[in-house]
């Protein structure tokens, strides 16, 4: 089947998780992440993660910025921080996450090529709206899509519903783009045609669904949505 809409995860995907603890650690004022902000990151990442699951299967829903700052929250006890203004630094840095250099030039090339655009992301309406802003990706999206409309975290089925409900295509007619193998997997399982993005060459999620594409970063994706 054509696909004609190509629908995006935002953070990681689109937009680099890491760089938040990046651009504090190279601020003067929080030398203490010098060494460690790569660690700080990567727990943050893993902990608002979990903490995005175990609330979906549990149903204790509460937005993503909650859970992001929940995750920051146990990564800078872990890392022995409590400073209260670096903690709201480093949120305020995710709100700004800076998209990875290919994202413009990409998206622009979809709508190019007469595809529909959209982001679909655990994010809160107004953190996705202000990272979107804030990287200048506006005009090449026909939709930000939010889990807040149905109140649950991927991979709940509810949260890919939101794709045809918007755009009324079929699952087959959707490539959804992802760098968590976890989501891409659970997407693929879904039905949608999908691609992970394994930028930092990751085994393969072991889950009952495999991606039908595994690419590098995003440059190849208007070929692959039109070919
Ligand atoms: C999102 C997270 C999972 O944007 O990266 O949905």
């Amino acid at each position: 089947m054509t696909i004609t809409t190509c629908v995006f995860d935002a953070y990681g995907t689109l937009f680099d998780v890491a760089a938040a603890a990046r651009d504090a650690a190279a601020e003067p004022e929080n030398a203490v992440l010098a060494e460690f902000w790569p660690k700080l990151a990567e727990d943050w990442r893993r902990k608002q993660l979990e903490y995005s699951w175990l609330r979906a299967i549990t149903g204790a829903h509460a937005d993503f910025r909650q859970v992001t700052g929940e995750g920051l929250d146990w990564a800078m006890e872990a890392a022995g921080l409590s400073d209260p203004r670096l903690r709201e630094r480093l949120m305020t840095l995710y709100d700004t996450l800076g998209a990875y250099e290919e994202v413009p030039g990409m998206l622009a090339e979809l709508k190019r090529r007469g595809l529909a655009t959209a982001i679909l992301s655990n994010g809160a309406p107004g953190m996705l709206a202000s990272a979107v802003a804030s990287a200048g990706l506006g005009d090449s999206l026909d939709a930000v899509l939010s889990v807040e409309s149905c109140g649950v975290f991927k991979p709940a089925a509810a949260v890919y519903d939101l794709v045809g409900a918007r755009f009324g295509c079929a699952p087959e007619a959707v490539l959804f783009v992802s760098s968590n193998g976890w989501d891409a997997a659970a997407a693929a399982g879904y039905g949608f045609v999908t691609a992970w993005v394994n930028r930092a060459g990751l085994p393969m999620d072991r889950l009952p669904w495999r991606p039908a594409h595994v690419l590098g970063d995003l440059t190849g994706i208007p070929e692959l949505a039109t070919r």
